[in-house]
């Protein structure tokens, strides 16, 4: 069973970036991240930080926009604007989720399609789907890196992705196509779960429920990515997936901590650094 290290994954990719991002600079190109949050929830407060961390870590500006939580939603449109209008900005990120008096679909709509480094707007979803150039989500993007960089096929293999999310579900499928990987997309309703899990060379799992997925979902040998973050009884991390019965069974599996997580970030980076590359 092979351990696919998210961790080191990730350092690899951030490194190559750095390197990329010092030639741009020698070339006189600066790369520039606007990072807004809304409120103070703390679990949003380390997300940004951790972004922040890794732009100074590459090489990327980033400029913070704090707004406090009664910021209304024609005071962030209006700050959108502006940013969409700056020219030395390169890539906006809003961080989700938004208070509840603002709406995050017409907060996602107003980013243009161009500084869209979470790829979420409808443009980005839209040129993933028919195959044109554009900025992919982050997590499905740090998941196809996981697998090739581990040296995991995907063309013409049995994909099933349990989870169909705008953030991850979906964009996998899409991404898995890209690669002629065979798809799959179960979800909550879907009858039988099992009987199509147990067909998978690759599961990637995004539920979002602790530990549901157990041994009797994988077929001997099978790849498995959990997207899953949770806490245990004991308070200690834990996935979608029973890392400890079901690792056994796979030939490569991801672990929470240190699989998925440390990819998104990386993504975003390299999402950042192509606003300049084209
Ligand atoms: N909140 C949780 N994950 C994300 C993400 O990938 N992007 C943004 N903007 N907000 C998030």
């Amino acid at each position: 069973m092979q351990l696919i290290d998210g961790k080191k994954i990730s350092k690899e990719i951030k490194d190559e970036l750095k390197e990329e991002v010092a030639v741009l600079k020698a070339n006189g190109k600066e790369v520039c991240l606007a990072v807004v949050q809304v409120g103070n929830d703390p679990a949003s407060s380390v997300y940004v930080n951790n972004k922040k961390k890794a732009c100074a870590y590459i090489g990327i500006e980033s400029e913070s926009y704090e707004l406090a939580e009664e910021t209304t939603e024609e005071e962030l449109l209006l700050l959108i604007d502006r940013l969409n209008k700056e020219e030395h900005v390169n890539g906006i990120l809003v961080q989700l989720p938004l208070p509840a008096h603002i709406d995050e679909d017409k907060i996602i709509r107003a980013i243009s399609p161009d500084k869209d480094v979470d790829g979420f707007h409808p443009v980005s979803v839209g040129r993933l789907w028919i195959g044109e150039k554009g900025f992919l989500s982050c997590t499905p993007a740090g998941i196809i890196q996981l697998l090739k960089r581990s040296g995991i096929t995907i063309d013409g293999k049995e994909c099933v992705i349990v989870g169909r999310s705008n953030i991850v579900g979906k964009p996998m499928a899409a991404l898995l196509l890209r690669e002629n990987g065979t798809v799959t997309v179960t979800h909550s309703h879907t009858n039988n779960l099992k009987d199509i899990t147990k067909r998978a060379d690759i599961l990637i799992v995004a539920i979002g429920r602790k530990q549901f997925i157990t041994a009797d979902y994988v077929k001997e040998g099978a790849v498995v990515i959990d997207v899953g973050m949770h806490r245990d009884e004991n308070n200690k991390l834990c996935g979608d997936v029973a890392f400890d019965e079901v690792a056994e069974h796979t030939s490569a599996i991801t672990p929470v901590p240190g699989g998925v997580g440390p990819m998104t970030i990386a993504m975003l980076m390299n999402n950042c650094v192509e606003t300049v590359r084209k």
